[in-house]
C-alpha cells in the first residue's frame, strides 16, 4: 500500500511554477529522502502534502486520502525547515502546546513527552525556555513536537540542519525504529551522506523529479562514486 501518492502535482505562485509536474508514490514504512537545490520545491511539496498550501493542478494522496482534506492532519507530523516553537514558552510547554493541538488528553501528553525527552536527550532542559536553547537544541524539540501525536506519516524538512554528527547518528537511528514501526518519512537534506539511509531518494529539479531509487541504484545509473556526482550526471542529463 502507498503512504504518498503524488501525480503530476503543481503549485503555482502567480505565474511561477514551484512545482511543475511532481509524481511520487511512496509506500507505508519506506524512508524516502528528497534532494535538489534550493528553490527546486521541496518544501513546496512537503507544504502541499501536510495542506498548508493548495496545489494548483495534479493529485495528491496521503495515507488513502485525496488532498486537500482536514482530517488527514491528525495522523501526519510535520517538522518545518524553519523551526515552529513558542520561544517564550520551556520545552514542556511547547509539546504540551502541540499536544493539546491534537487533542491528546493531559496524562497521554505526559508519558508521550517523557518518550520523547529521553530520546532528544534534553530531559535536564525540560522547564528551560526554549529562546535559551542553542539552535541544535531547538531542532531537537522541534523534531519531538512533530511526534507528540504518534504521526502514521511523518513530514521532516531538514531536519539534520546544524545538528551535530553524533547526534544526527541518533537521529538516523530513531528514523530506522520508526521505520520498523511501519512509519513512513519524507525527509529532505542537503546531507549527501545522510541520503544512503533512506530506502529510495528522489532528486528534484525546477519543481519535478529527474531522478529517483535506491541510492546505490541511482549511483550506477549515473556511473558515479558520490551522490552529489550523480545529481550533477541527472541534472546535466535533463538539460
Ligand atoms: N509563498 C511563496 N510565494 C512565492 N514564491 C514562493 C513561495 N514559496 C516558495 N516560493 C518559491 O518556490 C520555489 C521553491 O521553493 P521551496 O522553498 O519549495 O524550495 P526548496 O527546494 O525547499 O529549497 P531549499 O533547499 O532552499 O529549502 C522557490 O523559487 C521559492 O522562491
Ligand atoms: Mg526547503
Amino acid at each position: 500500500m502507498h503512504a504518498i501518492k503524488v501525480e503530476k502535482l503543481e503549485k503555482k505562485f502567480g505565474d511561477f511554477r514551484a512545482l511543475d509536474g511532481l509524481d511520487l508514490d511512496i509506500r507505508k514504512g519506506e524512508v524516502y529522502g528528497l534532494l535538489g537545490p534550493n528553490g527546486a520545491g521541496k518544501t513546496t511539496a512537503i507544504k502541499v502534502l501536510t495542506g498548508l498550501l493548495k496545489m494548483t493542478a495534479g493529485n495528491a494522496e496521503v495515507l488513502g486520502t485525496r488532498l486537500p482534506n482536514k482530517d488527514i492532519t491528525q495522523r501526519v507530523g510535520y517538522m518545518p525547515q524553519e523551526t515552529a516553537l513558542y520561544l517564550g514558552l520551556t520545552v514542556h510547554q511547547n509539546l504540551e502546546f502541540f499536544g493539546k493541538l491534537f487533542g491528546m488528553d493531559k496524562s497521554k501528553i505526559l508519558e508521550r513527552e517523557a518518550e520523547l525527552l529521553k530520546f532528544i536527550d534534553l530531559e535536564r532542559w525540560k522547564d528551560e525556555m526554549v529562546t535559551n536553547l542553542s539552535g541544535g537544541m531547538k531542532h531537537r524539540v522541534s523534531l519531538a513536537c512533530a511526534l507528540i501525536h504518534e504521526p502514521e506519516v511523518l513530514f521532516l524538512d531538514e531536519p539534520t540542519v546544524g545538528v551535530d554528527p553524533e547526534l544526527r547518528e541518533s537521529f538516523w537511528k530513531f528514523f530506522g525504529n520508526l521505520k520498523e514501526k511501519g512509519i513512513t518519512i519524507l525527509i529532505t537534506t542537503h546531507y549527501m551522506d545522510e541520503a544512503s539511509h533512506c530506502d529510495r531518494i528522489g532528486f528534484m529539479r525546477t519543481g519535478k523529479l529527474i531522478a529517483e531509487g535506491q541510492p546505490q541504484a541511482i549511483l550506477r545509473e549515473a556511473g558515479t562514486k558520490s551522490l552529489e556526482d550523480a545529481f550533477l550526471f541527472f541534472a546535466r542529463r535533463g538539460k
